[in-house]
């Protein structure tokens, strides 16, 4: 929801906050702020909107120091102001905060501290954390959080400084990421890789409510006991680069057109060549015991649930097993009938979204094994899951998703044809038709995107259409619904999305002159129902664009325009129908003016429920 980011070192702290926290806009935008020690008190500097009026109120001062804390919000308690903007400090202005997060008793918790004289400044729940620390504060400012931590309930990754105790910044989190970097002399805190990697490549992820205390020249850890701990640093190779925009003019184009690559780099690692070729989940940890599942359930929220939909007909086809596909956020309040029996997926970009997270416990508690899908490594739902299989997408800056979802396909397709064929429902042929057929599939997706024009140009000429239905059946109805929720996401524009069997129920009320219906068809041997479906929402003055294969010429005297996808097996066509829908949405959104990159109301990781 929020970003946080820590330096200290021998650098001027302020540059490097504020060029930290460019990289974690995406988690919030609705105001910053930063809190930097002089060598004798706080200077605390906030501002409401994005970080660039934040840099506009500084750029006239120069606020000396090397060690600070920064924040970038998205608004939870409290609106979008100036005041409700991190840092929060206690009355004396001596102590500093930056949290992410929500503090579930924070009404409690200020009542009692307004009846020991505190007067609040503002509407967060954040707030109570500075003056808490304040209360237990001793001169050990690591007594005074340990001791608050105690009394918090919720989630936070804190950032914590206090002028009484200079040296070190304090960082903790539970239930929120963060990232501690090792530098040459300086130590940074953040709540995302991309914000170190300018500094240092060198991090420890740390482990709920462990906490850090991070000095110039080393860092130290202690559990939640307070008992020193040591940690192992992990190096990150990804390139610096793949944070930022490369040349595209937003990071979700960029992410587009990162997806060839993306899915090449989760497949490779997965395929074994040698004799026939075949799927190899040995270093996940996957072996035969997996598939003798009664039934798999998957959980996830957003495009992530979407990918599960497609996950459902996947193993339903080719593995033979009964499969639910849950949103994270109705599950975890529904009384579900548990099997020890059963295998959980759980799939998140982030692996930090609560409601996925809550759910992904739930079915822990009561006995499934957990297959994780996540692109971020040490996230908390890589590190709670039995098996972890990643997403090899780098970072995804983007508010909506693109390449994480053709990714998280791209995994679910393998374990669920790992599934068919340790279940003998695929044959060794079948099996090597479809690895052939992925093995194919970025050279597709980049040949698709080399025809993004004639996307551009279709976007350009409805881009103002007031309401735009996707629809398809089976694989193309879990692709209508991703391809609605991206262009509402970011283009504001009202889409929803249908099984096309579903229209004479019900929606077909809705469609007029106004009307754009984007038809998936990639399902052969759904093609003579797709094209009676077209034909009925046209009879109603509706504008028809179809997606199909690029050979493929049975909507060419219905359709009013028609997009080609290259040809691959029906089941797979997933990753490459849904390109186009991503690269309308954004060209909608482009054409409206607005910002796909940071769409209103929104956050890129649902840290809250
Ligand atoms: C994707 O475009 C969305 N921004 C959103 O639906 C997202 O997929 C959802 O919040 C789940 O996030 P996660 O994958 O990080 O769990």
């Amino acid at each position: 929801m929020c970003g946080i980011v820590g330096y200290i070192g021998d650098e001027e702290a302020t540059p490097v906050l504020i060029n930290a926290l460019k990289k974690l806009e995406y988690r919030g935008y609705d105001s910053a702020g930063i809190a930097v020690f002089n060598g004798e008190s706080l200077t605390v500097r906030k501002a409401k909107g994005a970080l660039k009026f934040l840099e506009q109120k500084i750029a006239t001062e120069i606020i000396k120091g090397s060690m600070g804390i920064g924040h970038t919000r998205w608004a939870t308690h409290g609106e979008p102001s100036d005041i409700n903007s991190h840092p929060h400090t206690d009355v004396s202005g001596s102590i500093a905060v930056v949290h992410n997060g929500i503090i579930e008793n924070h009404a409690k918790l200020k009542t009692w501290l307004e009846n020991h004289g505190v007067v609040f400044k503002s509407q967060t729940d954040t707030e109570v954390i500075a003056h808490l620390i304040d209360f237990h504060y001793n001169g050990d400012l690591l007594k005074a959080v340990q001791e608050t931590l105690q009394r918090l309930e919720g989630s936070y990754a804190l950032g914590v400084i206090c002028q009484s105790d200079p040296e070190r910044i304090i960082a903790v989190r539970k239930d929120s990421p963060l990232v501690v970097g090792a530098g040459k002399g300086e130590h940074l805190i953040a709540s995302d890789v991309p914000a170190l990697l300018e500094y240092t490549r060198d991090v420890y992820y740390l482990q709920d409510k462990e906490i850090a205390c991070l000095y110039r020249d080393r860092v130290e850890f202690f559990d939640e006991e307070g008992q020193a701990i040591q940690k192992e640093l992990t190096h990150v190779d990804w390139d610096v680069t793949a944070a930022e925009k490369g040349g595209y003019e937003h990071f979700m184009l960029k992410e587009i057109h990162e997806q060839p690559k993306a899915l090449t780099d989760t497949l490779r690692a997965r395929i074994k060549t040698y004799a026939s070729k075949s799927i190899n989940l040995e270093e996940i940890g996957f072996d035969a015991s997996w598939a003798k599942a009664h039934r798999v359930v998957i959980c996830a929220c957003g495009t992530a649930w979407h990918a599960g939909v497609v996950g459902k007909y996947a193993f339903e086809h080719y593995a033979r097993i009964p499969v639910d596909v849950d949103m994270a956020s109705e599950y975890r309040y529904r009384d579900p009938i548990f099997d020890p029996a059963d295998i959980f997926i759980i799939i998140s970009q982030s692996g930090e979204t609560a409601d996925t997270l809550a759910a992904m416990r739930m079915a822990k508690k009561g006995g499934a094994r957990i297959i994780a899908i996540t692109n971020v490594v040490g996230s908390t739902l890589a590190r709670e899951a039995d098996l972890v299989m990643y997403t090899w997408a780098g970072p995804e800056i983007a508010v909506a998703s693109t390449k994480a979802f053709t990714t998280q396909l791209m995994c679910i397709y393998l374990i669920a044809l790992q599934f068919g064929s340790l279940r003998g429902v695929l044959s060794e042929k079948d099996l090597e038709e479809h690895i052939g057929a992925l093995e194919k599939i970025a050279d597709q997706a980049e040949k698709l995107l080399s025809n993004k024009e004639e996307i551009q140009r279709f976007a350009s000429r409805n881009f103002n259409k007031t309401k735009a239905f996707f629809m398809g059946r089976l694989f193309d109805y879990a692709i209508s619904l991703e391809s609605a929720l991206k262009l509402k996401e970011i283009s504001y524009t009202h889409s929803e999305a249908f099984a096309a069997g579903e229209l004479k129920h019900g929606p077909i009320a809705l469609v007029d002159e106004a009307t754009l219906v984007v038809a998936i068809c990639t399902q052969t041997a759904l093609f003579d129902k797709m094209d009676s479906n077209i034909k009925e929402v046209k009879a109603r003055g509706a504008t028809a664009l179809v997606i199909t294969y690029d050979d493929e010429t049975y909507f060419d005297k219905t359709a009013d325009e028609v997009f080609r996808i290259p040809r691959t097996l029906d089941p797979l066509t997933p990753i490459l129908s849904v390109i186009p829908c991503q690269l309308f949405a954004y060209y909608c959104s482009v054409q409206r003016g607005l910002d796909p990159d940071k769409p209103r109301n929104l956050a890129k990781s649902v840290t809250v429920e």
